[in-house]
């Protein structure tokens, strides 16, 4: 059982695929934290994230015991995954890392931006998880303000709109709902609606 989810940041796929995931008993891959991850290792390991070979590298020498590191969440790091995720050497290294996380059986929820169109194209469920960007920036806002960030939040929505852009435009495997994914707009919903609402989709696609 594949359960595919994607969508641009702040969302709620995040949080929705891992209710998903502890309901149907399943394993949960956040790809977000891959690229993460590589943006991460590259700066860490002196290299330039416009580099598409230091990146690369550190995609392949990635240490997936690292995914739960906190620093992993910080805004910055969200912007700096989306210019190693342009790269399309740092995307074939972690397409099969994906491949493999999803065969193992039961099976597994997975979300990020390709996994309808690229990853796994022939997912038993697709969702495309999606709100106004001005919802997002605000669930972002609380998140950073909770978090004691001092930030604006148009300065937020700048951010969002900049990596939607980012996500949307580049060449290889850019954010798009696949066509036989099934949408889900959070803009009007609590994380407890939407992951009922999603829930319910995955009965109906089932
Ligand atoms: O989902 P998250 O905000 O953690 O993703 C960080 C960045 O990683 C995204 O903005 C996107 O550029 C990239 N990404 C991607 N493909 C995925 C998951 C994330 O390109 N499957």
């Amino acid at each position: 059982m594949i359960i595919a989810i994607d969508g641009p940041a702040a969302s709620g796929k995040g949080t929705v695929a891992k209710r998903i995931a502890v309901h149907y008993g399943l394993r949960h891959l956040d790809t977000g934290a891959l690229y993460r991850a590589v943006a991460r290792d590259t700066l860490a390991q002196g290299g330039e994230l416009a580099d598409s070979s230091a990146a690369a590298a550190a995609a392949s020498r990635l240490d997936v015991a690292t995914l739960d590191d906190p620093v992993l969440r910080t805004a910055g790091l969200g912007e700096a995954a989306s210019v190693v995720a342009r790269h399309p050497e740092v995307r074939a290294v972690l397409l099969a890392y994906q491949r493999e996380f999803v065969r193992i059986p039961p099976g597994a929820v997975i979300d990020g931006r390709d996994i309808g169109t690229v990853i796994c194209p022939n997912a038993d469920v697709k969702l495309f998880v999606t709100a106004t960007p001005e919802e997002r920036a605000h669930r972002r806002f609380l998140e950073l303000q909770a978090a004691g960030a001092a930030i604006a939040e148009a300065e937020v929505l700048a951010d969002i709109r900049d990596r939607d852009q980012r996500d949307m435009t580049r060449t290889t495997a850019p954010l798009r709902q696949a066509e036989d994914a099934a949408l889900l707009d959070t803009t009007n919903l609590d994380i407890d609606a939407a992951f009922r609402a999603a829930i319910d989709l995955v009965e109906a696609a089932m």
